[in-house]
């Protein structure tokens, strides 16, 4: 949710054409976090590498646009040939910054765009990510931090940190007067001689659920000679896998080729909190483990195609090392370094809560019936905003567990914020490492499915229910009563991969199916037990990226009201795979076809003809799993369908319409 990119070359000669590619490259790595504007700002004057103490000689220029990417890279260009810009010319020290917007307050448009800055003259220069809301009181901080910061002297680093600080407590003190509705928080960098990079908490109080909601990386290229900022580590894999992870309340410091990172100390006085001086931090860099080919497209034509295409190998990344099956004892058992040291306390537990939003919802959903088979705990479902709407209550007996693709859901983190101050032990469960979910829950599992662009998530889905199974597997540990259950599961999840690619062999069917539906209004998708998540996030997945209409139905509530929907044209999508719920399903078709209900069915292979008794339907066919699995294969062929009827229907499928990709607002 909206990007930000940044780049400073010191002492090593850049053409400026290099540096507007480096910018325009770093915000196509980050455009699916927003996509409704973009801007840049690039120095507008070159001063030789030994000036390293310049001031400001001429102002930035600042460059928005309304739309994606390529229509900031259109005008830039085409602004930079009107006002003669040497696109050759070479600059020994820059700083440029870049943004990429999903708009929340402010329809898209240039003038609420980023960069913002502090006057006509552009003296100051800023972009901004997250949400501030008590932006009237926030409009004033940026207003006063616009100006009071220009006017400091910008070659002393200690007088400009000092300033910044000044603007943080600023803000603080005025959301100290506020009350939960003028919390805000946000992140940005900032450009004048040199360049700043700040994450903090801001205006949040102790006692209140809003954090930050964004990981910073800053990555250096060997020798700190260029040095590349993102709110996103696939913007750095291209530079450099070397990087520093900034984390909140931190101010960094960039100049002459160095790099200091100084920390707030938030002191909570009886004023609220307030920002004492801060204390340089030593970091040791860190290592991506991110390719440079998980970035890109490959040979399809959408991130959102391949990444259902690399399920099979997602899913075998998953589950790497940590199955294991043979061995002197023949022991089939589960390893999840991560949560060893808790496993204990949380065999403990009252209940197990999980706690997420959207997709992430749906497949610890399709997980809650392993986890309570197994671990014989109840388990209980969370949507995190609802969870806080209510103030529901999580106690100090409890597990709360995390999921999260990005591990930096606004609503997620605001609930672990909660679950936490209410002493819960909280395990998260992300696709993200050292994201703010990962850091600040107690004990946690990756779910390492590599980098997913498209804003639709399909390949962090399945793999979270592979985590979540794998959970189950884990604190069910070794009960000798449910020994053959578990050890059928850890057959089914060796067996998964295979039986994936399996099921993508469906492609060109489901886009059949894709073309007889993609004029529909409407599509219901009925599931229950494991497959109600099923039916839930197919719905969720075409309604997201085809833009058309479709609920996902819990069948045995089908009676219950969605039965007077049912005529002759509806398209109803059934899942009607063989596990405890197979005889239910295959009444509910009866009384479906009854109403002449429009039925596509999906079914175990070979059970075509018994599904389909008692009128006629289309079925798709999909290969057998155990039953906690069969969700993983089901999904699959709904989201190709999704996938095709987007093409079909002409609509942008990594870039659904008013999404992004991680949701850091509330
Ligand atoms: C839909 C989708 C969203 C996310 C939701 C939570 O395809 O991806 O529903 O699942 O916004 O995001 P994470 O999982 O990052 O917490």
């Amino acid at each position: 949710m909206c990007g930000i990119f940044a780049y400073l070359n010191f002492n090593v000669s850049r053409e400026r054409r290099y540096i507007l590619e480096v910018l325009f490259n770093g915000l196509r790595r980050l455009e699916y976090r927003g996509y409704d504007s973009a801007g840049i700002s690039i120095d507008s004057c070159n001063c030789s590498g030994s000036d390293v103490n310049r001031q400001i000689v001429t102002p930035p220029l600042v460059f928005r646009q309304e739309g994606n990417i390529e229509s900031l890279v259109k005008s830039v260009y085409h602004d930079v040939d009107a006002t003669d810009l040497n696109l050759e010319e070479s600059f020994s020290i820059h700083a440029g910054i870049a943004h990429t917007r999903w708009a929340t307050h402010g329809e898209p448009a240039p003038r609420n765009s980023h960069p913002q800055t502090s006057d006509e003259g552009n003296e100051f220069v800023v972009v901004h990510n997250g949400v501030v809301t008590n932006y009237e009181v926030g409009w004033a901080f940026l207003t006063i931090s616009l100006f009071l910061l220009p006017n400091i002297n910008a070659s002393n680093a200690h007088n400009y940190t000092n300033a910044i600080f000044k603007s943080l407590n600023l803000i603080n003190n005025y959301t100290y007067i506020g009350t939960r509705n003028y919390n805000g928080d946000f992140s940005f960098s900032v450009i004048s001689s040199f360049m700043f990079l700040l994450t903090k908490e801001l205006a949040e109080e102790a006692s209140i659920g809003s954090s930050f909601n964004d990981t910073k990386f800053l990555s250096s290229n060997g020798q700190p000679k260029e040095l590349f900022l993102s709110s996103d580590a696939n913007a750095l894999v291209e530079h450099t896998k070397k990087v520093l992870v900034i984390e909140d309340g931190e101010v960094v410091h960039l100049k002459d080729g160095g790099v200091s990172i100084l920390k707030f100390d938030q002191a909570k006085g009886n004023r609220g909190r307030t920002l004492s001086r801060p204390a340089s931090v030593e970091r040791a860099l860190s290592i991506l483990e991110m390719e440079v080919e998980q970035i890109n497209k490959g040979k399809y034509e959408h991130y959102m195609q391949k990444e259902i295409h690399e399920q099979p190998e997602s899913l075998t990344t998953t589950m790497r090392g940590r199955l294991i099956r043979g061995g002197s004892c023949k022991a089939k058992t589960v390893l999840l370094g991560g949560l060893k040291d808790h496993l204990k306390t949380i065999r403990r537990s009252r209940r197990i809560v999980f706690i997420g939003c959207g997709t992430s919802y749906n497949a610890a959903l399709a997980s809650r019936p392993i986890l309570e088979e197994l671990s014989g705990i109840p388990v209980t479902m969370e949507i995190a905003s609802d969870l806080l709407d209510r103030q529901g209550p999580i106690y100090r007996e409890d597990t709360a567990v995390f999921v999260s693709q990005s591990g930096e859901t606004a609503d997620t983190l605001n609930a672990l914020e909660y679950a936490l101050e209410n002493g819960a032990l909280c395990v998260g469960i992300t696709n993200t490492v050292g994201s703010a979910i990962a850091r600040n829950t107690h004990c946690g599992v990756h779910i390492n499915a590599g980098a997913e662009i498209g804003v639709a998530s399909t390949k962090a889905y399945t793999s979270q229910i592979v985590v979540m199974a794998m959970l189950a597997l884990a604190i069910g540990g070794d009960s000798i009563s449910s020994q053959e259950r578990r050890e059928a599961v850890i057959d089914g999840l060796f067996d998964l991969p295979s039986k994936v690619k399996q099921v993508l062999k469906l492609d060109q069917e489901m886009k059949y199916l894709a073309k007889l539906l993609m004029a529909e209004q409407s599509l219901l998708v009925f599931g229950r037990g494991y497959n109600y998540a099923t039916a839930l996030e197919g719905a969720l997945k075409v309604k997201e990226v085809a833009l058309m209409h479709s609920e996902g139905i819990l069948a045995g509530e089908m009676k219950h009201g969605p039965l007077a929907l049912v005529d002759e044209s509806l398209p109803i999508f059934v899942i009607a795979t063989r596990d405890a719920c197979f005889s239910k399903q295959q009444s509910v078709i009866q009384q479906l076809h009854a109403r002449k209900g429009r039925l596509i069915v999906m079914c175990t292979k070979g059970d075509a003809a018994s599904v389909c008794v008692g009128g006629s339907c289309r079925v798709i066919e999909v290969p057998q799993a155990v039953d906690c699995l069969q969700t993983v294969i089901n999904t699959v062929p709904l989201q190709l369908l999704a996938y095709h009827l987007t093409v079909l229907r002409g609509h942008n499928v990594d870039q659904p319409r008013n999404l992004a990709k991680s949701v850091t607002t509330q």
